[in-house]
């Protein structure tokens, strides 16, 4: 069975199309990298996907069903997390919540189970010494992991990823993607990874999609990554480059916008 399977799908706002007429699917255990400008439409398919957004034309499904017959199945780490660092929260409690809120309620003490299953999902993401610190003191490679693992503790058999390296610096991205790679070959889960920086993630790619506004590209990533795809996308400056084997995307929009607000 497929793991996602999209046809001929329109995602609209108030009958406006943002994304138009996006036909793709994935295996279970595939990884896909989600490329685009911004506006492209990145985030409004990983809400379609998740049954965060219902307005849209066209077939979706994960695993067989529609999306909000599936939300059990799926975890979703989103671009900024919506969580008031204010509230001392320490580490620990983070990731438990992922599993409380699930239940669709909220507890006042969380249950032992429930904590045990953080601590190891905290190990997973390599933070398993870290559990007592508040979140808001965490660095940002470490606060992503966190919001890894808060993702990874009910068990997701789809993950989706709204640009889990963006906020940070070269070093905290390896980090993450480190953990990312992880993900994927220890859980061998199936996950969807937006992303301004395809670079440190392009190991773990198995197929790469471009959009903007509508598919531009889909497919394995030396079939989509070529300077004539990137160009028509990112403008003639952006290009691709073979180092050592391997390809390297330059794609110009990153410094342009990955401070830029807008992050929805
Ligand atoms: N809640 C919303 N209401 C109206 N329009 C929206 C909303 N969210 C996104 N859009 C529009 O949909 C398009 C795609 O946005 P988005 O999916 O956020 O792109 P990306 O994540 O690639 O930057 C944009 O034109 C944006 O203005
Ligand atoms: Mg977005």
């Amino acid at each position: 069975m497929k793991a996602v399977v999209a046809e001929n799908l329109t995602i609209l706002y108030d009958g406006k199309p943002a994304l138009e007429g996006v036909s793709f699917s994935l295996d279970e255990g595939e990884t896909l990298l989600l490329l685009g400008p911004n506006g492209a439409g990145k985030t409004s398919l990983l809400k379609t996907i998740s049954c965060f957004h219902w307005e849209y034309t066209g077939r979706v499904e994960v695993f067989g069903r529609e999306p909000c017959e599936a939300r059990e199945l799926i975890g979703y780490v989103p671009q900024s997390h919506s969580l008031n660092e204010r509230v001392p929260l320490t580490a620990l409690e983070v990731v438990a919540m992922g599993a409380i809120y699930r239940r669709g309620f909220v507890h006042f003490k969380i249950p032992r189970e429930t904590m045990e299953r953080a601590e190891k999902a905290l190990e997973f993401v390599g933070l398993g010494g870290l559990g007592e610190r508040l979140f808001s003191q965490l660095s940002g490679g470490q606060k992503q992991r966190v919001l890894l693992a808060r993702a990874l503790i009910s068990d997701p058999k789809l993950l989706l990823l709204d640009e889990p390296l963006s906020a940070l610096d070269p070093s905290a991205r390896a980090e993450v993607a480190g953990v990312l790679s992880k993900i994927k070959s220890r859980k061998g889960l199936t996950m969807v990874i937006t992303t301004h920086d395809i670079n440190p993630l392009l190991d773990i790619g198995d197929r790469v999609m471009l959009i903007n506004k509508r598919l531009i590209a889909f497919g394995r990533p030396e079939e989509v990554l070529t300077d004539d795809v990137i160009k028509s996308v990112y403008g003639p400056l952006a290009r691709v480059i073979p180092v050592g084997g391997k390809l390297f995307c330059i794609t110009g929009d990153v410094h342009l916008h990955r401070h830029g607000g807008g992050g929805r």
